[in-house]
């Protein structure tokens, strides 16, 4: 048995969750989601749930993780037998992420040597993004190449490594995220665009973006999927838990908020507001266009690019990195093992969510594509299943107690401790009922939002 090693430092913990935090849930996900959800009206929802479920749940899981120095399936089952369902249960979430996010990795190295061998300007135009995802076999190539980097790096595991490589480069995609900002802003029509994005306006606001923004949330963050739990089972009790989970949110939400900045307003710019509604592929269709009309768009893009590229890697490689090494522990099998079977059931099921655009569009389950349909299985319906489980164990089987005197541990000041309470008592289970059960009747056509 190798000794738990601990994060040295708070900001090493700090960085390495936001690490796996930062990914394509920011930069791809949640500005097509604000932008279909009403703009300003989803940023603000998205901002008080962060705050308030987002704090409670991540407060939660990694305390209970630091408590138990165990992952998810082991930590449930030290607090209480009954419970190791739990750990199961929020290992299969990472499981069905995995697979869809390696596709939409390939789509990001695909745009990024679209830009290097000089293909920018054709990557601009109206329908490049959908010729290539129908495709058959490019996008597949694109997804495998990704999803072999990544298992070549959980096999050797040397995750560590790479994630500090995430850490050099963040701070270049932050400074380029900005330049893109204020180029964007200077642009003609940006200013409506803002507005749409900064202003919450009452007309958009209906349950379907609260839906919308905890799922986001969720993923965004990490919550509700173990992964919380492993961290947390690293951290050392000298460490702030409170305080680090204020920078990781604050961090992430940063990272979404500039790429909403970035996104939305040239939409208004560069393609007219019609185009908020397209979904996943808004990011890929309208940053060509943002950086064609740059005068060094293609340098710009092409590293922009890379560094989303980055971004996501090190996210696909943390979500193969939990798969693997639950079933490591679930199974007592060897890395080499569960590396393998990883690769193979991802190839499967990503292999089938990137043809779900392509050859297999004509299969849809409940309305959507496949891809889609896992990202719904997984954000919709599992999560709060999981999280609803957390909120009962800890509200009444471990008791907040249980949690507070982990966060105060050392001698820590835990201010948010009234509202941590409250909100796992009372708030937190009920509210993630109604959203479950809404899920799955939107989902069945029983209710139309
Ligand atoms: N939070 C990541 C993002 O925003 C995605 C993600 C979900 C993730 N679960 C994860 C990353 C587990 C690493 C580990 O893109």
């Amino acid at each position: 048995m190798k000794e738990r090693s601990s994060f040295n430092s708070k900001i090493g913990f700090v960085l390495a969750a936001a690490a796996s935090a930062v990914g394509l849930g920011n930069l791809w996900r949640f500005p097509y989601l604000a932008a279909q959800h009403g703009g300003g009206s989803f940023l603000l929802i998205y901002i008080i749930l962060s705050v308030t479920f987002g704090f409670t749940l991540m407060v939660a899981e990694i305390s209970i993780g630091r408590k138990t120095k165990l992952s998810a399936i082991g930590a449930y089952k030290k607090l209480n037998k009954k419970f190791a369902f739990e750990g199961v249960l929020s290992m299969i979430v990472p499981m069905i992420i995995l697979p869809y996010y390696a596709v939409i990795n390939g789509w990001v190295l695909k745009y990024f040597a679209a830009f290097i061998s000089g293909e920018d300007k054709a990557a601009a135009a109206d329908g490049y993004f959908n010729a290539f995802i129908s495709e058959t076999g490019e996008p597949l190539v694109w997804f495998l190449i990704c999803l072999a980097g990544a298992g070549v790096v959980v096999f050797l595991g040397v995750t560590h490594g790479i994630e500090k490589s995430g850490k050099i480069l963040m701070p270049v995609l932050l400074v380029l995220m900005v330049i893109v900002v204020v180029f964007v802003l200077s642009r003609p029509g940006s200013l409506e665009g803002v507005k749409y994005y900064l202003v919450p306006n009452v007309k958009n606001l209906s349950f379907k973006t609260f839906l919308a923004a905890i799922g986001q949330l969720f993923y965004s963050l990490s919550i509700s999927m173990g992964i919380l739990i492993s961290y947390g089972s690293y951290m050392s009790k000298k460490h702030h838990i409170e305080s680090s989970v204020h920078q990781i949110e604050f961090f992430d939400t940063l990272v979404a908020f500039l790429a909403g900045l970035m996104i939305i307003p040239a939409v208004f710019t560069f393609s007219g507001d019609a185009a908020l509604s397209s979904g996943p592929s808004l990011m890929f269709v309208t940053l060509p266009k943002v950086f064609a009309s740059m005068a060094t768009g293609r340098i710009v893009g092409t590293v922009f690019f890379l560094m989303v590229f980055f971004a996501a890697l090190t996210s696909t490689i943390s979500l193969m990195e939990a798969v693997v090494s639950n079933f490591i522990d679930a199974f007592h099998m060897k890395r080499s093992t569960a590396v393998l079977i990883t690769l193979a059931y991802c190839g499967v099921l990503g292999g089938l969510a990137s043809l779900g655009y392509g050859p297999l569009s004509g299969v849809t389950i409940f309305g959507m594509h496949i891809l889609d349909f896992m990202d719904f299985i997984s954000n919709s319906v599992l999560m709060p299943v999981v999280a609803i489980i957390t909120c009962i164990f800890v509200a009444f089987v471990i008791k907040p107690g249980a949690i507070i005197e982990e966060v105060e541990a050392e001698g820590s000041v835990f201010r948010g401790k009234k509202v941590f309470s409250f909100i796992i008592k009372f708030v937190a289970p009920w509210f993630m009922i109604l959203i479950l059960i809404s899920s799955i009747m939107q989902a069945l056509g029983l209710f139309k939002l």
